[in-house]
This record gives structure tokens, C-alpha cells and sequence, in this order.
């Protein structure tokens, strides 16, 4: 497979600083010399790479840059995020920009929260042999073993709970050996939950309710009439809530505080 075919257009590779340290790594089989203190995504734009696949945030969250690499003498296969890991002297990279997944299809507002949807719409969950090795991938350092045994249990809420920080970058299903989904497991958990289990927000059905109510038109329609000096001024005017601020904390002018 080319450069160009699996991450991005060749762009011209950067010339090396006086003084920098270099070290060398492998991009699918070829040989560059990069800094040492680049972050592997770094490291492929410095060897002349341009990003338009598995690349997103740039800050660990949007999983779109999963990667696979390998020491020279090891047999283990390592995996981390590209924009979050260091390169280390003669590593063997590939990227997984994407992953194939099982994705079920469905309509949450009719699936009942519990485990038996689980099991409908992702019957492999049972096949887990408890092996570990999708906690051993995680970047984000989820218990992601522990995730799909709660899945199995029919924990709905302690699915949700336990998978909440996954950035789907599916690195856990491509060394799963009971061929698991465990991102798309985790989402189904996280949607039963907010759809179905979470309690519902009372000043959220009442903003909508005043929403309904046509309540701020007249506010929003003055805002509109304003040009942007006067909306700086109306906004620098505005009471901002502390950043410490604890849960009871109120505005002085309590015009647009919604009672329960
Ligand atoms: S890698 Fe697959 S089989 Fe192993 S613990 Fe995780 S889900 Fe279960
Ligand atoms: S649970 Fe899987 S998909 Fe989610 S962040 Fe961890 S390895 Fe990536
Ligand atoms: S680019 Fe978004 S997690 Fe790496």
C-alpha cells in the first residue's frame, strides 16, 4: 500500500534544524529520520506526509488516530494514539484510521434499556474469553474488558458509566479474539442509558417549555437589533458566574433564572 493510498498526499519532507536529535523510525516499511521529541503524527508530517485520514483533534479525544507499532526484536504489537505517543528509535508504525465493526441498527426509542437488547443486537458479547488484551490496547486506559462484562451482566448504567471516556478509535476490537465491537457495545449501553434510565432534567423541560412559550423572542430579537459594539458592551455588562462557583449559585438579576 503507498503513502498516499493509506494516510495522506506526500508533501515535501522538512530539512533537518542544526542541533536537532534524530531518530530513526519505519513508516510501513521505509526508513525516515525524525526528531526524537515529535509525537508520531508529528513525525509523519515532519517525513513529509500530509494528514487527510486518521487525523482529527490533534489533542487525544476524536480516536481518529489509531495506531499500530512495533519494536525491532519484539513480538509484541503495541498500539496508541498517533497525536498522544512519542517516537522511540526504530519503531515500525502503521496507522488504523479506521477499523471494520460490527454496527447494529437500530431505534433506541423502542429498545428496552436492559440486557437482553444487548444480546439481541450484539450477540457476540457472550463469546468474551476475559482475556484482557482490549484493556491492554486502550489509549484512553479504560477497563474495557471490565465495560463488556457489565454489557453481559445487563448493567446498562455501569456500561455507560465505565466506557464514557472511549474515543472509538477501535484499537480493542482489532485484537479482540472473540471478534468484539466493544465501542459500538459501549454506545448502545451509553444511549439505553441517556434515553431511557438517566433521570430526566426538570430545568431543561422547562426551558422548553418557556421556549415554546415564545418566553425570550423579545430578548432575542433586541439582541439581533444590536450592532457588535453593543452586543460587547451588553455582554461585558453581564454578570458571569465565578469559576468556583458551587451549585446554588444565582445571578443578582434573576430575570432569566428559571424556578422548579
Ligand atoms: S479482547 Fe475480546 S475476548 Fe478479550 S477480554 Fe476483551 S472483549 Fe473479551
Ligand atoms: S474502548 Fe476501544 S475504541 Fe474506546 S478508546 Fe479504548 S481502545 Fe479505543
Ligand atoms: S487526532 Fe484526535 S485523538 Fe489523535
Amino acid at each position: 500500500m503507498s503513502k498516499t493510498e493509506s494516510i495522506g498526499k506526500k508533501a515535501v519532507s522538512k530539512p533537518k534544524q542544526k542541533g536537532e536529535n534524530l531518530v530513526p523510525i519505519f513508516i510501513m516499511g521505509k526508513r525516515y529520520e525524525v526528531p526524537a521529541s515529535l509525537t508520531i503524527q508529528k513525525a509523519l508530517e515532519y517525513a513529509g506526509y500530509q494528514l487527510v485520514r486518521g487525523c482529527g483533534c490533534r489533542g487525544g479525544i476524536c480516536g481518529a488516530c489509531g495506531t499500530v507499532f512495533r519494536y525491532p526484536n519484539s513480538y509484541r504489537i503495541e498500539v496508541g494514539l498517533a497525536c498522544q505517543t512519542v517516537v522511540q528509535p526504530d519503531m515500525y508504525i502503521a496507522q488504523i484510521p479506521f477499523f471494520p465493526g460490527n454496527k447494529a441498527v437500530y431505534d433506541i426509542e423502542t429498545l428496552p434499556a436492559t440486557g437482553s437488547t444487548i444480546a439481541a443486537l450484539y450477540p457476540e458479547v457472550f463469546k468474551c474469553v476475559g482475556c484482557g488484551t482490549c484493556t491492554r490496547s486502550c489509549p484512553m486506559d479504560i477497563d474495557v474488558m471490565a465495560y463488556i462484562s457489565k454489557a453481559i451482566q445487563g448493567d446498562i448504567t455501569s456500561l455507560a458509566e465505565n466506557s464514557f471516556d472511549c474515543v472509538m478509535c477501535g484499537l480493542c476490537s482489532a485484537r479482540c479474539p472473540a471478534e468484539e465491537v466493544q465501542y459500538n457495545i459501549a454506545v448502545l449501553g451509553r444511549r439505553l442509558y441517556a434515553r431511557h434510565l438517566v433521570p430526566k432534567a426538570r430545568h431543561v423541560a422547562k426551558a422548553v417549555e418557556n421556549s415554546e412559550k415564545k418566553l425570550w423572542d423579545k430578548t432575542l430579537n433586541d439582541l439581533k437589533k444590536m450592532s457588535q459594539d453593543e452586543l460587547k458592551k451588553a455582554y461585558k455588562a453581564l454578570e458571569i458566574e465565578p469559576d468556583m462557583a458551587d451549585e446554588f449559585w444565582v445571578p443578582k438579576d434573576k430575570t432569566y433564572v428559571q424556578e422548579d
